[in-house]
């Protein structure tokens, strides 16, 4: 079906014509999907629960009219890069929202076998890395394109009972920080979004678990997270949800982490020469 008369056709025509949203069976992945929907873009659905996918699949296309695949796919298995090659083969792909990324294990680091940890890290590095790769160079090649790794303000900082999750975040953000400088001269966006406590269904089963009001800590809804990662997506590197637009703490300032990535990949001209 093709897409019906979208609301942001200047969106469409730099992030179109698909999108491939991870994570997007529930919370913020499913406003993203729903989000970028609206904006006319056609949708590639991934996350582990097929029933989930086919609900919001059928809500979509019925709400939006466009068209949407499905992918049930566990991104920390061996052969989660292959499933991703194919279902995008063929379509005019222009953005990627790489919005899995919970922490699947939780807890202290020693109360959990390594194996645990390993499926955090295959999904939340290796998988990541492979993919930015591979979706960066079709960027690339087309000229335009737009990539957004859904972060956590858990990047900033280590943190007891978070050791894996913080690594993890922390790469990704790292990660994002120096794609943002590299791909944006060819026509790239890249973004990191690194959001706080989000009213997400998964964190309302860690409170449930632990018996926690969902009033116990100010919860940002999944549109917003959603509204705020689209609207943001060319003003990069990063983003932290929580900062105040003109915050000069440099560990979320916008400003003055685009300043740093900025004075810090001159400064390599040092080493290597000139880059552009
Ligand atoms: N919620 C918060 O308070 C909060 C705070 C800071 C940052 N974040 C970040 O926001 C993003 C979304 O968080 P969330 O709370 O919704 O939790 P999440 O555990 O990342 O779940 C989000 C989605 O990812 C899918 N998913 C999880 N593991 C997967 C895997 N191995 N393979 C494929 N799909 C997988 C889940 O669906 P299936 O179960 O169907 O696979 C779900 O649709 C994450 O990157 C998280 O780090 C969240």
């Amino acid at each position: 079906m093709a897409a019906a008369s979208p609301s942001d056709p200047e969106f469409l025509s730099r992030y179109g014509r698909w999108a491939l949203i991870s994570g997007a069976s529930e919370g913020t992945g499913a406003e993203f999907s729903l989000q970028a929907a609206a904006k006319g873009l056609n949708l590639i659905l991934v996350a582990r629960r097929a029933d989930k996918l086919a609900e919001l699949a059928d809500r979509i296309r019925a709400t939006h009219g466009v068209d949407v695949v499905t992918v049930s796919l566990d991104l920390s298995q061996p052969g989660a890069m292959a499933a991703l090659r194919e279902a995008v083969e063929g379509r005019d792909l222009g953005l990627v929202v790489f919005n899995a990324g919970g922490d699947s294990v939780g807890g202290r680091f020693l109360d959990s076998p390594y194996e645990a940890w390993q499926s955090l890290t295959r999904r939340n590095v290796d998988l990541l890395t492979e993919a930015c790769h591979f979706f960066a160079t079709r960027f690339v090649t087309r000229g335009r394109g737009g990539i957004v790794l859904v972060g956590s303000e858990a990047a900033l900082g280590g943190t007891g009972r978070l050791a894996i999750y913080t690594a993890t975040k922390g790469y990704m953000c790292n990660l994002g920080e120096s794609l943002w400088k590299e791909l944006k001269p060819r026509g790239v966006d890249v973004l990191n979004l690194l959001i706080g406590a989000t009213d997400t269904p998964k964190l309302r089963t860690v409170f449930a678990k632990n018996k926690l009001p969902l009033d116990a800590v100010p919860l940002t809804t999944s549109a917003e997270v959603a509204r705020i990662g689209l609207a943001k997506l060319g003003q990069g590197p990063t983003v932290v949800l929580s900062a105040a637009e003109d915050s000069d703490n440099p560990l979320v300032s916008a400003r003055v982490r685009r300043e740093r990535v900025e004075w810090q990949s001159r400064f390599l001209d040092n080493f290597y020469g000139p880059s552009e």
